[in-house]
């Protein structure tokens, strides 16, 4: 008997503080009118001190699991999609399993720039089916105001900080994640790129001189990648389910810029309205972007169980891909009352590992 992989939960995290265009046209050379005809975006969400991307991604797990009634520790795999890890190592995923109490998970950060949610989702899934795994979450999330340059405004102006998370899980009626095109064309590596902080260029104070600490970005020429591979990874994935692009109910794009979107929507003759859209209120949020697209238009009842529905990205790398999935809705699972118990021991578990780890950092330190 097949097995498929369920969308069954789904969470958000945006930070508190908002970031007008008008702010930023204090700080850089532009304005709310060149922002928003050039981009589509009005504002966007900035995480405050003390906030990470490992906080935003425990928060948007929580209310996943919360929403598909599955605890922590039946969690079997967490896949953290993030170009800003907590670090560099260990992986945020570990933090969020952590953070979490899910004692039973295996976790581990995946990089695919933009298009990481799609690779994560692709692979949480495909592990499912393969019956390696029952339950997985798969959590995009960022924290780009850190590495973005506030002084350049070819790349401030665009970019926000927001966590998504699925709850993935094992069924046997059809339905769910249902299949991918990934794709990576390497040689345009140079077009979007954090310099240093990796191991070619080591942070150095010539570096930091240099501002090579933050993202670097060929505008026009990302643009006209995006453009096209919108519209071409959307048309393979279609093919390959076997699916026409009439059966697709809506797509949720990565919402990097409205006016690739809608070169998008041209190319695949759908209307605006077909697309799942809120880069007006958060810029984009890379691999978060489509999670949370998808958040509020399942919260708002946009989509429904049984519709068919494309999640198409593209990023730095370049990297882009495209998942098909049939949207299940959240399952009418009752929260058994042993499930308060478990959390709290998971939780005192943790604490307890952390006095240890502590107590035998100070003996070995001598203190
Ligand atoms: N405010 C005012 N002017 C700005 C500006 C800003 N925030 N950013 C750039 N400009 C200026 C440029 O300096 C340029 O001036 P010049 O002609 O004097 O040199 C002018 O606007 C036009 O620049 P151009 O790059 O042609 O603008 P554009 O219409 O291509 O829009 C982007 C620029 C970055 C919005 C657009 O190229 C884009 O969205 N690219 C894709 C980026 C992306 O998606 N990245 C993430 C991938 S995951």
């Amino acid at each position: 008997m097949s097995r498929y992989a369920h969308i069954i939960g789904w969470g958000h995290a945006v930070p508190d503080q908002v970031l007008t265009n008008d702010d930023l046209a204090q700080r850089v050379d532009t304005s709310d009118e060149w922002i928003r005809t050039r981009t589509g975006i009005r504002e966007r969400r900035i995480a405050a001190p003390g906030e990470y991307t490992s906080t935003l991604a425990t928060r948007a797990a929580t209310e996943a699991l919360r929403m598909a009634g599955v605890h922590p520790r039946e969690v079997d795999l967490i896949v953290v999609a993030t170009n800003t890890p907590d670090y560099i190592f260990p992986a945020t995923a570990a933090l969020v399993q952590d953070a979490l109490g899910a004692g039973r998970a295996g976790a581990f950060d995946l990089q695919a720039a933009c298009t990481g949610f799609v690779y994560a989702l692709t692979i949480a899934a495909d592990m499912i089916k393969a019956g390696g795994i029952d339950t997985a979450l798969v959590i995009g999330a960022e924290t780009l105001s850190r590495i973005v340059d506030w002084e350049d405004r070819n790349t401030c102006v665009l970019f926000g900080d927001a966590a998504g998370a699925f709850v993935l899980q094992a069924a046997d009626e059809p339905g769910g994640v249902l299949t991918s095109v990934l794709h990576a064309d390497g040689s345009g590596a140079e077009l979007l790129m954090l310099p240093t902080c990796g191991t070619r260029n080591p942070v150095s104070h010539k570096a930091l001189d240099q501002r090579m600490q933050y993202m670097k970005m060929n505008g026009r020429e990302v643009f006209r990648f995006a453009t096209r591979v919108m519209n071409s990874a959307t048309r393979e994935v279609v093919e390959k389910a076997g699916l026409t692009l009439d059966d697709i109910a809506w797509i949720a794009p990565h919402q990097a810029n409205r006016r690739i979107i809608e070169a998008a929507a041209k190319a695949l003759k759908r209307p605006m309205d077909d697309f799942l859209l809120n880069l007006d209120r958060y810029g984009n949020t890379s691999t978060a972007s489509i999670p949370l697209a998808i958040y509020e238009a399942a919260q708002a009842g946009r989509i429904q169980p049984g519709q068919y529905g494309v999640l198409v990205a593209f990023g730095a790398g370049l990297i882009w891909g495209a998942t098909l999935v049939q949207w299940t809705g959240p399952r009418p699972v009752a929260k058994p009352p042993r499930v308060r118990w478990h959390r709290r021991l998971a939780q005192v578990g943790s604490w307890l590992r952390r006095a240890r780890r502590h107590l035998e950092g100070r003996l070995v330190r001598g203190g």
